[in-house]
């Protein structure tokens, strides 16, 4: 990507038309061995008047005990406000918080996440994120990869519902769906001109005293800093935000149940991510449309219920999380089966992570937890 005003090489004197330089900055990655880009400003970006303690309240989990599946009705969980504090943590590790967020209210300050990138899943609503590198415009059932560092605002222009990933490392696709050269391979559900990248604003030439929250999992902070952030003029490289939108999915489809994998999204150190889409069934004439039963036996999965008819799920709704967790089968609750034989197509939307290591519950969840979901696959309600 490239976007606005360039000098021709990189790291070579480059002025604005009042003569002053304008001041370069090097985002990179993974020390400067992975993906980065170059901006540049209108003035310097480390002109730092004041950097106070940000006490963030850290969410308290607790492990999944005793081990079993668990429904969340995360649609309950009362939020508002603005983006960053309206985020409720419902589970995690040391790879990966979720979190959902409902907020109407734009953001009176900047936030950078320092400890990974973030991908945010937005279920409904509309608005913008604001970066250094650009606007992008997001609306229902877009992923916004937000790269570790960016610093950015969210406005929205409607209340917004996201389901927030905060990772430990960078999200990427999957390597299977594309080539040696990083260019996404010709059976991928997805190709480049599905993402969308940041559009590049003018220039805001302000001096004053600008708020950045620095968020580190453990270590956080609050800066002032003296140039509003979004001053860039230019920046061309790999490393930005980008949006990518689930009816730009192509789901793989097949003669037989195709497994999440087929559905991969993205992947994060830890975690993968996958959607399931409005898509035809497989088309084997004695094909069972529904997932057959199964045990993830060595990792925890999520499922978060974004909107349509959930054939093989009893009691959840829009807003549900489901954590079927390593050790326990889950699959079709009793008559799924058979209702779904014939069927074929799904008008589902949901998203969903599979995690390697143990997620634990935060108390916001078990708050709204349908305790009785792991006997939801008995033939008759059990009586308790
Ligand atoms: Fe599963």
């Amino acid at each position: 990507m490239r976007a606005g005003e360039l000098p021709a090489k990189r790291h070579i004197q480059f002025r604005r038309p009042d003569g002053a330089l304008y001041a370069e900055e090097l985002l990179s990655t993974q020390g400067f061995e992975s993906l980065y880009s170059l901006l540049y400003h209108l003035r310097p970006p480390t002109a730092t008047i004041d950097v106070k303690p940000w006490h963030r309240p850290q969410p308290a989990f607790s492990p999944n005990e005793p081990l079993r599946n668990r429904h969340f009705k995360t649609a309950q969980i009362p939020s508002a406000g603005e983006a960053i504090s309206a985020r409720t943590p419902v589970l995690g590790n040391d790879d990966l918080t979720i979190a959902v967020a409902e907020f109407s209210e734009p953001m009176p300050y900047f936030y950078r996440n320092v400890r990974g990138d973030e991908l945010l899943f937005v279920h409904h609503g509309s608005g913008t994120l604001e970066t250094p590198l650009g606007t992008l415009a997001y609306r229902a059932h877009d992923y916004l990869v937000v790269p570790v560092g960016t610093t950015y605002r969210l406005h929205p222009a409607e209340t917004t519902r996201m389901l927030v990933y905060e990772t430990r490392g960078p999200v990427q696709i999957p390597r299977k769906f594309r080539n040696e050269f990083g260019q996404l391979a010709e059976h991928a559900p997805y190709y480049e001109r599905d993402f969308r990248a940041p559009v590049l604003q003018a220039p805001i030439e302000q001096e004053g005293a600008f708020e950045i929250r620095v968020a580190g999992k453990e270590r956080n902070a609050i800066y002032t800093v003296a140039h509003h952030p979004c001053d860039v003029v230019g920046w061309d490289g790999y490393c930005y935000p980008y949006a990518f939108n689930l009816d730009e999915f192509a789901p793989i489809t097949g003669k037989l149940h195709q497994p999440p994998p087929s559905h991969a999204t993205f992947e994060a150190p830890g975690a993968a991510f996958c959607a399931f889409v409005p898509r035809l069934f497989d088309y084997h004439p004695l094909a069972i449309p529904v997932p057959y039963n199964h045990s993830s036996v060595d990792c925890d999965e999520v499922l978060y219920y974004v909107s349509g008819n959930f054939m093989s799920r009893r009691g959840v709704e829009e807003g549900s999380i489901t954590l079927h967790t390593a050790g326990a089968p889950h699959g079709p609750q009793p008559g799924a089966v058979e209702q779904s034989l014939g069927k074929t197509s799904t008008d589902e939307i949901a998203v969903m992570v599979d995690t390697f290591a143990p997620l634990h519950i935060a108390k916001a969840a078990s708050n709204v937890e349908d305790e009785n979901y792991y006997r939801s696959w008995l033939e008759a309600p059990a009586v308790t």
